[in-house]
C-alpha cells in the first residue's frame, strides 16, 4: 500500500522547506594526544553539506543506516541545533538568522514527533498538561486549552474523557497518539517524524501510519519522515532521500527509487528488501563489506569509496566528492559513475 502523493494541484510551486549547504559539526574537544601532535579540537561531521527541498503537503522519507546523521539533519532544520553552516528557508523565510524570540513564533509551524512514545512524554504530567504545553507556550489562554486538548484527543483517535490520565495508563500506540496530538496542537504546517513507529508492535505501526496519513490530508501537512525501515519508508513517502555519512547520496520519487535505484549504496539497501523486482525477477542481494568511515575525519572524496563495489570506481572517486546531480527529472544521484564524470 502506498500513500497518494499529496503535492497536489494548487500547491504553491516554492518548496515549504529549502535547505542549502547545511552542515552540523559537533565539537569533540581535544585529547592529550591531539595536543601533543599540535592538532586542534576535532569535530563530528554529522551533517556535511546537505541540499534538500520539502514541498507543501508531501512526505519526504529520509533513510540511511544508524549514525549517518538523519536525526541531526532533522533537528538542525528545526533549529533545535544551531547549524554550523548553510541556509534553511521555511515558507521563503531564512531561519538561521532569526532571533530566539522569532524562532519561538516560527515553531508554531514546525513540530516534531519522537521515536519513543514513553520517554518523550513526562510521566508526572497529565495528558492535558502534555498536549496543552505547546499551546501554553504560544500564549493560548488557559481557559481554552482544555477544550482544545479534548478536540485534539478526538482527532488522534483517543477518548477526550482520558484527558486527566497519565502516560503510564496508556498503551504504546496510544502514547504515540498523545505525542502526535502534542505535535499538532499548534496547527503546524511541517512535522518531522523521527522513527515514529519503530518502537511499536507491527500491528500498531499500520494504525499510526494511517493516522498520520489522514492527518496529513486533513491538515495539509508536510512530513519529513525518518526511518531505517524501507518497508515503512516506501509506504509513507512521496519522495525518498538516502543519506550516507552526513550527505544525501540519492533523491527520487519513491516509486522510481525502488524500481531503479542508481547509487550503489541505495542498490545495496533496496536489495535487502525481500520482494520481487519490477520485471518479475528476484533481486540479487548485495552485501556491503565493512562499515562506514568515522564522521570525525570523513574522507575527502566519495564517502562511499571504501565500500563501493562498482568496477568503475577509481582515483577520482577517492579524491573528488561527487555532487548530487539530476540524472533524470526529479532523480538526483551523487556518484561519478552514474553521472558519467569518471
Ligand atoms: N550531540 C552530539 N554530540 C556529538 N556527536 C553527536 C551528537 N548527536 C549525534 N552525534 C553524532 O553524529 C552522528 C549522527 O548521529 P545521528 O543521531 O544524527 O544519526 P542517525 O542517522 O539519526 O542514527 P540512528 O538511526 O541511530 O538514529 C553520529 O556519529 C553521532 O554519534
Ligand atoms: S563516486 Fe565512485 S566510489 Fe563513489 S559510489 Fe560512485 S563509483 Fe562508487
Ligand atoms: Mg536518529
Amino acid at each position: 500500500m502506498r500513500w497518494t502523493p499529496m503535492a497536489a494541484a494548487g500547491a504553491p510551486p516554492e518548496p515549504l522547506v529549502q535547505v542549502r549547504g547545511l552542515k552540523q559539526y559537533f565539537p569533540l574537544g581535544s585529547t592529550w594526544v591531539d595536543r601533543l601532535l599540535g592538532r586542534g579540537s576535532r569535530w563530528v561531521h554529522a551533517v556535511d553539506g546537505v541540499d534538500l527541498d520539502i514541498h507543501h503537503r508531501e512526505t519526504l522519507g529520509l533513510v540511511g543506516e544508524s549514525g549517518c546523521g538523519k536525526s541531526t539533519l532533522a533537528r538542525t532544520i528545526l533549529r533545535l541545533y544551531e547549524p554550523t553552516a548553510g541556509s534553511i528557508k521555511f515558507a521563503g523565510r531564512e531561519l538561521t538568522t532569526l532571533s530566539q524570540m522569532e524562532m519561538r513564533q516560527m515553531r508554531r509551524e514546525m513540530q516534531m514527533i519522537f521515536q519513543d512514545p514513553f520517554a518523550s512524554l513526562n510521566p508526572r504530567r497529565t495528558v492535558e498538561q502534555i498536549v496543552g504545553l505547546p499551546l501554553l507556550i504560544q500564549g493560548v489562554p488557559r481557559a481554552d486549552i482544555r477544550r482544545r486538548v479534548a478536540e485534539l484527543l478526538e482527532k488522534v483517535g483517543l477518548s477526550p474523557s482520558h484527558i486527566d490520565r497519565y502516560p503510564h495508563q496508556f498503551s504504546g500506540g496510544q502514547r504515540q497518539r498523545i505525542g502526535i496530538a502534542r505535535a499538532l496542537a499548534v496547527n503546524p504546517r511541517f512535522v518531522v517524524a523521527d522513527e515514529p513507529v519503530s518502537a511499536l508492535d507491527v500491528s500498531i505501526q499500520a494504525q499510526i501510519l494511517r493516522l498520520l496519513q489522514d492527518l496529513q490530508a486533513e491538515m495539509g501537512l508536510a512530513y519529513l519522515f525518518i526511518s531505517h525501515d524501507l518497508a515503512v519508508i516506501s509506504y509513507v513517502s512521496d519522495r525518498i532521500a538516502v543519506m550516507y555519512l552526513g550527505r544525501i547520496v540519492e533523491l527520487a520519487p519513491a516509486e522510481t527509487l525502488f524500481a531503479e535505484p542508481l547509487h550503489p549504496y541505495t542498490r545495496a539497501l533496496i536489495s535487502a528488501v525481500p520482494r520481487v523486482g519490477s520485471r518479475g525477477q528476484v533481486r540479487e542481494r548485495i552485501l556491503l563489506s565493512g562499515s562506514p568511515p568515522t564522521p570525525i575525519d570523513p574522507p575527502k572524496g566519495c564517502r562511499f569509496y571504501s565500500r563501493c563495489f562498482l568496477k568503475e570506481k577509481n582515483e577520482t572517486c577517492r579524491l573528488v566528492a561527487p555532487d548530487l546531480k539530476e540524472v533524470t527529472p526529479g532523480h538526483r544521484v551523487a556518484c561519478h559513475a552514474v553521472a558519467g564524470t569518471l
